[in-house]
């Protein structure tokens, strides 16, 4: 694609990888990404805002033909999709800095082949005039990685803000069209890679609060024309208050556990409670991501396999644990043939979940009435336990 404009003198310079269907070879990419940076003229300077994935760099380097000067190449963030084409935009523009922060620097250095020469490092609230334009820099850490930053042009009242507010669509739209649409890939985008630092990220908020935005243009995903929409999102997202909805992730290998799950998310359903069901043997991880941003209640089910959990349900509860959602409750059901261990072991992969463990139901072999009567007072102590949160 050709340079767009966003305003007089600033151009989204970015590339749209369309066919990309994995992230950090983790994160599903249903609907693609694009790797967006900006160039920003200014009277005197000119600025290049992020750069894109190694794989596209020659996307960007055609982009840039018919630029001949790049003062300054601000990276936001070390990671490669956003970094890892700064090699030869520095190769093309021999006068040009990269401004980070201080530990970006260190980690550019880490990750990239860059003179220590070739960097000026700037403190939170600093700002470097380009001439009629000014970038002032905010630190942002843990959107996504610690050493995170975003820049407002006062001028424009346009925040840049890389990974934060990020949403993986490949798409030709320069500007949101489809709120719905952006709203869920925002929302995955987010789980799968903020959710873990959210008290952090609340602050972030804070920190932004006072500028005026007309624009938030991120480097992932279409610009915010509507900041509104995704401001108000994010502080739904970052609050510590859970909905009334509980996530169902589980394996079954011959319909026990399975039977076992329908009934007990039916007998949640007549109760009230919101439920999200994922057989994870064909899920897509990341909307159980999605739907962890909000739950109050994990339970999780499993067969028994050598005497522990299935390993894809050892795989989802590692990932529950480590992404870190604001769950209040969590159990375990299953079936099992002749011994098992699994409730324990399974416990034991998520220890970070600040959570209260609800009664677990394991039956042996195929579920009987009894079983079927111990999930009904599962489901019951689940909406007393939401209704005492006032969820229900
Ligand atoms: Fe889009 Fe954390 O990189």
């Amino acid at each position: 694609m050709k340079p767009r404009k966003v305003r007089e003198g600033i151009y989204w310079v970015g590339a749209v990888d369309w066919d990309r269907r994995l992230f950090d070879s983790l994160i599903p990419l249903p609907d693609g990404t694009s790797y967006n940076a900006y160039l920003i003229r200014g009277s005197d300077k000119v600025a290049l805002l992020d750069t894109v994935d190694p794989t596209m760099a020659d996307v960007l380097m055609t982009q840039l033909e018919s630029v001949p000067r790049v003062d300054y190449i601000v990276a936001h963030h070390a990671e490669q999709d956003h970094s890892g084409s700064i090699p030869q935009v520095l190769e093309k523009y021999e006068e040009a800095k990269v401004i980070t922060t201080a530990k970006g620097k260190g980690m550019l250095m880490d990750l990239l082949p860059i003179p220590e020469g070739r960097f000026i490092t700037v403190e939170d609230g600093e700002t470097l005039s380009l001439g009629e334009r000014t970038l002032e820099f905010i630190h942002t850490p843990w959107v996504h990685w610690p050493e995170t930053m975003v820049t407002y042009v006062p001028e424009e009242h346009i925040l840049f803000s890389c990974d934060f507010f990020g949403s993986h669509i490949a798409t030709t739209d320069l500007y949101v069209t489809e709120e719905w649409r952006v709203y869920e890939a925002a929302k995955r985008y987010y789980a799968e890679i903020m959710m873990p630092f959210r008290k952090i990220i609340r602050r972030n908020l804070e920190k932004i609060e006072g500028y005026s935005i007309d624009l938030i243009a991120p480097s992932h995903g279409p610009i915010y024309n509507r900041p509104a929409f995704i401001l108000d999102a994010y502080q739904d997202w970052v609050s510590e208050e859970p909905k009334n909805v509980v996530v169902v992730p589980y394996v079954s290998m011959h319909g026990s556990t399975q039977k076992m799950v329908e009934y007990l998310v039916s007998a949640l359903a007549g109760r009230g409670v919101a439920v999200h069901q994922f057989d994870l043997a064909v899920a897509d991880i990341g909307k159980l991501a999605i739907a962890l941003v909000d739950a109050a209640t994990v339970v999780i089910g499993t067969p028994t396999v050598h005497v522990g959990p299935h390993p894809l349900v050892v795989y989802a509860a590692h990932l529950v644990n480590i992404l870190r959602p604001k769950l209040r409750f969590a159990s375990v059901i299953g079936s099992y043939g002749w011994s098992t261990r699994a409730v324990e072991q399974t416990a034991g992969l998520i220890p970070d979940l600040k959570v209260e463990v609800l009664e677990p139901v394991l039956c042996r072999g195929v579920p009987r009435e009894a079983d079927f009567e111990a999930l009904d007072h599962l489901a019951a102590i689940i909406a007393e336990k939401h209704g005492q949160l006032s969820l229900i």
